[in-house]
């Protein structure tokens, strides 16, 4: 696997396998590689003769008070994993590659509407630091398909949108949630839990499936059900931020009558903010 540290060199390779009609699939990481990680560039594999993995963490996407210093960084067992599911390319720039004139003094992309909503409510800013960062890792591999977790369904719905409001010639292709055998959804973040919060972390699976079940049952008080499981979340440690009800495509509250539906949480357990969601077919 060539490991790429700048954008210079970055295009002159990426040039050279487009002369030879190479495809390029792209996906962007944070490091701190897990099973789901793997998982898109197994299917960034199927999808193009070339695939680039991105490792930066942008630091445009963290909150003042969030874990940008303590974000865990593990460049070396990256690469190993990455080498051993032969990935092509690992691009690690440096943060004064990406941003040369500094983070917060660099044009920025905003998605309007559907970023100001659940994660966007309580990380203000956080989406506009994604869809930039994107954005950029668009333009510099001019990749032909990029390759995103459903775990991040609210961040996969707002690369959509500027996909497709900018008219960005990529094509997004999102793969399913990796969950670990209790059900906890892989996360870089889960790191941080200790053993006893990793013993609870899967209720907040738990908790979904529930909220699904009543759903498929027929139940259309969707406050109350959003509610009782903030409130199951709380009983068993967690501090709920959101759990909300939505349209899955327009990502927005749901009414009584919606089909395609998606159950989206977020919670701490201890100081660690995990996410999660489900979807479900109404019949
Ligand atoms: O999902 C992530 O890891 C990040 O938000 C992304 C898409 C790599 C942008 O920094």
């Amino acid at each position: 696997m060539l490991v790429v540290r700048t954008i210079k060199q970055l295009q002159e390779e990426l040039n050279q396998r487009r002369q030879a009609s190479q495809s390029i699939a792209l996906v962007p990481t944070m490091g701190n590689l897990h099973e789901g990680h793997l998982q898109l560039v197994k299917t960034a594999q199927q999808q193009a003769d070339i695939v680039v993995v991105t490792l930066f963490v942008n630091p445009t996407q963290f909150g003042a008070n969030e874990d940008l210093d303590n974000y865990p960084r593990t460049f070396q067992d990256d690469c190993n994993q990455l080498e051993s599911i032969n990935a092509n390319i690992l691009f690690a720039p440096s943060i004064n590659e990406i941003y040369p004139l500094g983070g917060n003094n660099t044009s920025h992309v905003h998605v309007p509407g559907i970023t100001h909503l659940l994660c966007g409510a309580s990380r203000p800013g956080h989406f506009d630091g994604v869809t930039t960062i994107v954005c950029k890792l668009f333009n510099i591999t001019r990749a032909d398909v990029a390759i995103f977790g459903e775990k991040d369904y609210q961040q996969l719905a707002v690369i959509r949108r500027m996909v497709s409001d900018l008219n960005i010639p990529i094509h997004i292709i999102s793969e399913p949630i990796v969950r670990a055998h209790d059900g906890l959804a892989m996360s870089s973040r889960n790191g941080y839990l200790t053993d006893k919060e990793r013993i609870v972390a899967p209720q907040l699976y738990q908790a979904l499936q529930e909220v699904k079940q009543q759903l498929l049952n027929g139940e259309t008080d969707f406050l109350a059900l959003e509610n009782n499981a903030k409130t199951q979340l709380s009983s068993t440690g967690f501090r709920p931020d959101y759990c909300s009800i939505y349209h899955a495509l327009e990502l927005k509250p749901a009414k009584k009558g919606d089909k395609e539906i998606v159950i989206l949480a977020a919670a701490f357990l201890g100081p660690t903010r995990l996410i999660d969601n489900i979807t479900c077919s109404l019949p």
